[in-house]
């Protein structure tokens, strides 16, 4: 339903995007984008009952695919200069939102979800145990490796790098660091990364 496209805040015409596919039946479900060179290959399905957006930010580069999945009143925020494998996101909980932010390289074959799909609760006082914050958070500039899984309430501060096949699941605080494994935990500090291999660096050493 491209009604519910805009470039700049106007509605974007059919003919500009053909390859995003955007099911939804609510109106106020949205998808915002900002100078969209590059963007492509996109499906959003809302299954909620609206209110529920999609912003992308300048000059975001999807080079297979990136899927989008609604509950109610989400919202999924990337930000600008990101470069996007494949990417799923699943917004199981009404009222979550996951927020990307700027110049972040997002590896293929990674999901993000915002709870867990299914009820776990104590035996013996029935409480449910596996309730989900409202947010998943990942900072500016983190480096997401392939087949990497982030689950509720995740937080992956700006300036990280998440090894391949990592499952995050919890909040991460120092910036500069390597968080990896299963469940990913902090394997080296000290750290920031750049988008160019290593081979171009002749000398071994990073320069701006
Ligand atoms: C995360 C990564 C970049 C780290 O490289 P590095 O700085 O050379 O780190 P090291 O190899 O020194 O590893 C540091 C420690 O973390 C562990 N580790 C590294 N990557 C890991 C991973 N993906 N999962 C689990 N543990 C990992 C190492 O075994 C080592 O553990 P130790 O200290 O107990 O020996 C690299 O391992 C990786 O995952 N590369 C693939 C990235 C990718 O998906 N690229 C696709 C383009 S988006």
């Amino acid at each position: 339903m491209y009604a519910n496209i805009y470039v700049d805040n106007k509605v974007a015409s059919k003919e500009d995007f053909p390859s995003i596919f955007f099911t939804t039946n609510n109106s106020d479900s949205k998808i915002f984008l900002k100078q969209p060179k590059q963007i492509k290959n996109i499906t959003v399905t809302d299954r909620g009952t609206g209110g529920s957006t999609l912003n992308i930010g300048a000059n975001v580069n999807i080079i297979r695919h990136l899927h989008v999945n609604f509950h109610t009143n989400c919202k999924v925020n990337i930000g600008d200069n990101c470069t996007i494998g494949a990417l799923e996101i699943l917004l199981d909980t009404p009222n979550t939102i996951i927020n990307i932010g700027n110049d972040c390289v997002i590896g293929h074959g990674v999901s993000v979800r915002s709870g867990d799909g299914h009820t776990i609760y104590d035996i013996s006082s029935k409480l449910i145990i596996n309730n989900p914050n409202k947010e998943i958070v990942i900072g500016n500039h983190v480096w997401i490796g392939r087949q990497v899984s982030i689950l509720k309430n995740a937080e992956i501060p700006s300036n990280t790098i998440i090894g391949m096949g990592s499952v995050v699941t919890k909040k991460f605080v120092t910036e500069n660091c390597i968080i990896a494994g299963i469940p990913a935990k902090v394997v080296k500090e000290g750290v920031n990364w750049d988008m160019k291999p290593t081979y171009m660096y002749k000398d071994g050493y990073y320069r701006e």
